[in-house]
This record gives structure tokens, sequence and C-alpha cells, in this order.
């Protein structure tokens, strides 16, 4: 992966980060384009919870002969850079990628690949990285690692792509937090990886122990959840510090977490957290949580970044906002279809965007957000239409409201 310029706040992979790191964003295209359930509870993502300013240029610097404007910005964002895979530059479209604390990169853009059918993984898979992706988004309990590892291996050894140029992310299940390195070296043997590029503990919650690698979510004889109340999170992050430590993680971070265990990981954290993911989208904006991690330097991921889209209306009863007559009206005066803004808008907001597609044409469009920028009073109208509104509902499925 070819990233023209990068840089990182801090390193965070050391002890003690004050936050008070200059934050800087640097976009190396100048803005153009003007006008233009049951089975859950073995499947848990489904259960899965949670979940701008415009900044003044302040400099600007070339590398590789490429014009890249620097911005700073007072809430102390990521920084943002460029890479562009060969291929994609023919199609004269360019991948953004934001530089973590500890100076790894992670593409703006990946896929998720919960609910998808093993079979299809393969085809999915590699025609993502025909397309440009270079970021993936796994978990032990989506239980598709195995076929993810079959089709990476296979893209390594045709020279598709190399280890180094995808970005790989894996989540540990609630039902090892006892287990985490052995839950660990589970995930990398299926996915057939060295290290994985991001670990994260999927849920602050710990759940009774199945197995490793089994990730199940039991439950009591009250039909409820068997929450494990003997591990604290602290101790589940020392742990996720050690595989650090040890060569197998890159980068660590948290999901579905709020504000105040975000800032109790950052406290007792001696390898700060890198990113956090959790749901975002017009629908569900999360402005305060957004802005208190790129504070501190964590790197926000929008999980459901379409707000499920048909998926979560039948999973969940939910409503999606690609339905939204603002997002729909806007599409059409940038030319784009809704999910093409809704990406857009989640990037322009800083946050990595992971949507999940079963459609191979929905991965070429879900791509093609790089040549367009929504305007200010645009992204403005966008902002009016949150609602506050989860739409990944484990209480549904787990007996009990996590969020209560
Ligand atoms: N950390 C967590 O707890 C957590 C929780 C939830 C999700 N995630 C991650 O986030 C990823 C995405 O989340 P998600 O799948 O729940 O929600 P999502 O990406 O917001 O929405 C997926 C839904 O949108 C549809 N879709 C995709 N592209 C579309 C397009 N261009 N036009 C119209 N519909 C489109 C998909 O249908 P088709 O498949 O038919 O295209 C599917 O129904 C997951 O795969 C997972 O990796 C993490």
């Amino acid at each position: 992966m070819r990233s023209r310029f990068v840089g990182a706040t801090t390193d965070s992979n050391a002890p003690a980060q004050t936050g008070h790191d200059v934050v800087q964003i640097a976009k190396a295209k100048p803005d153009q384009n003007e006008p233009a359930l049951a089975s859950m509870l073995g499947r848990p993502d489904t259960n899965a919870g949670p979940g701008m300013a415009h900044p003044s240029p302040t400099q600007q610097f070339q590398e590789e002969g490429a014009m890249a404007e620097v911005v700073s910005d007072h809430r102390r964002m990521p920084i943002i850079g460029l890479d562009c895979p060969p291929d994609h530059q023919q199609q004269g479209a360019m991948a953004e990628v934001v530089t973590l604390r500890n100076g790894h990169s992670v593409p703006v853009i990946g896929i998720g690949v919960s609910w998808l059918e093993p079979q299809s993984i393969r085809d999915l898979i590699l025609s993502a990285l025909n397309i440009g992706y270079r970021h993936f988004d796994c978990a032990a309990n989506y239980h598709i690692e195995a076929e993810v590892g079959e089709a990476l291996a296979e893209a390594f050894l045709t020279g598709l792509v190399k280890r180094e140029e995808v970005f790989i992310t894996t989540k540990l299940w609630n039902s090892d937090h006892g287990h985490v390195l052995d839950a660990c070296k589970d995930s990398l043997k299926k996915l057939n990886l060295q290290y994985l590029d991001l670990y994260l503990v999927h849920f602050p919650v710990a759940t009774r122990h199945t197995g490793i690698g089994t990730s199940a979510s039991a439950f009591g004889d009250d039909g409820v959840l068997d929450i494990d109340t003997t591990i604290s999170l602290e101790t589940t992050w020392h742990a996720m510090e050690e595989l650090v430590n040890l060569g197998l993680v890159r980068s660590i971070g948290i999901s579905n977490y709020d504000i105040f265990l975000t800032r109790d990981c950052l406290a007792y954290s001696k390898i700060k957290p890198s990113v956090i993911q959790i749901e975002i989208h017009p629908y569900f904006q999360r402005e305060s949580l957004i802005d208190f991690c790129q504070k501190h330097g964590i790197c926000v991921t929008a999980h459901t970044p379409l707000s499920g889209g048909t998926a979560n209306t039948q999973r969940f009863g939910t409503m999606s906002c690609l339905d939204d007559p603002v997002i729909k009206s806007l599409a059409e005066k940038y030319n784009k279809t809704a999910s093409q803004l809704i990406l857009k808008w989640g990037i322009q907001r800083n946050t990595v965007v992971i949507p999940k597609t079963s459609k191979i044409e929905r991965l070429h469009e879900n791509f093609k957000v790089f040549d367009f920028t929504i305007h200010d009073e645009d992204m403005k109208k966008m902002k009016d239409i949150d609602r506050k509104y989860r739409t990944n509902q484990p209480a549904k499925f787990w007996g009990i409201d996590l969020y209560a």
C-alpha cells in the first residue's frame, strides 16, 4: 500500500499519552466536483450494539510531486493521507487512509464481512481487492474467519496484493474476555495470518466462556445473557496490550464503548486504544462520542454506516436512512446514490466506514466516493436528520438492554 504521506499525532503504543497532541488532517486532493433473529444468539454482530467543524488550512507541502493541503483542527483529529492502488489509479479514483496514533494507517473505507454466506466470501474478497478495497472488518463472532483467510491466502499467493498492503481487523468475542491470547491465536490461525492489523474488544461486556473460538452467547436459566461479572475491562485490556507486545497485533481498540468506558480505558491503558468502532450513520450521528474520541487521538470507525440497510429493517424492524427524503434529494443533487452520499458523509466527518454488502455491484458502488465533496450546507442538512436512533438492538436477542 503506497501512502503519499502519513503522520502520527503521537506514539501511543508507548505509555502515557497526554491527549494534547497536535492534530492535522491532510487532504491530498483539493475539493472538487462541486456540482456536481433467533440465530443471533450464535451470530452476535447482528446483535451488535451501539455504536465538524471544518478546519482551516495552515500550511501546504508537496511530496512525491503531489500537492497536499495540511490543515489543523483544534479538536485534534487523526491525519489523513492518500493511498492509490495501481488499478484504482487507472479508474481515476483514490482511497484515503487515516494514520493511527501509533503510525500505522487504515484505509478510510473497508468492507464488513458479517452476515455473509461462507461460500460467497472468496468472490467478494477477491472482487473487493480488485476494486481497490484494502481494509476488511471481521470478527470471531461472524464465523467466517476461515473463509476470509482462504481468500486472502489466494490473493497473496497470486500476487494480487501483499500482506502488508491490506488492513485486517478482527474482534475478541464477549465469551473470550478471560482468554484473550488464545482467542487471538485462534483468530490468527483461522485467518491464516501471522499478525492482525487491528484487534478490537467487540463489546464492553464479558459473558460466560463457551470454549475458544466458539464465540457463543450463553444464556442463564432466566433466558438472559449470562454476563460474567468477575473479569474487569481493565483486565481484558491489559491482555490486549500483551498481544501488541508479543507482535501478534499491530493496533488494539475498542468497540461499542460509550464516553464513560472510553475515558476509563484511556486512564488504565498503557497502550492507548488506536480505534473505536461504533454504530454511526445519519440517523445515529453521535457527535459527542466522536468528538471525545478524536480529541484523545482515537480513530473512529463507523460500523453499520448505512444503518444496516434493509437487513436491519428485517432483523430489528428499524428504519433505514437510505430511504430518507433528505438523503435521497441530496444524492440526486450530487448525481450519487444514497449509499455513496452517506459513506462520503462519514468520511468527511473523519470517520472510517465499513459498509457490508453481499453484492459485487454494490462493492463497486460503495467505493465510488472519492470523486466528490459534500458542501458544508449539505453536511448541515444531513446533520439535521439525526434521530439518535440505534439500529443494532441486542436487547431484542439477549434479554437485556446493555445500553440501558
Ligand atoms: N462492532 C460491532 O459491534 C459491529 C456491529 C455491526 C456491524 N459491524 C461491522 O460493520 C459492518 C457493516 O454493518 P452492517 O452490515 O450491520 O450494516 P451496513 O453496512 O450499514 O448495512 C448493510 C446493509 O446495507 C445493504 N447495502 C450495502 N450497500 C448498499 C447499497 N449500495 N445500496 C443499498 N443497500 C446497500 C446491504 O445489503 P446487501 O448485502 O444486499 O447489499 C445490507 O442490507 C459489518 O459487516 C461489520 O463488519 C460491527
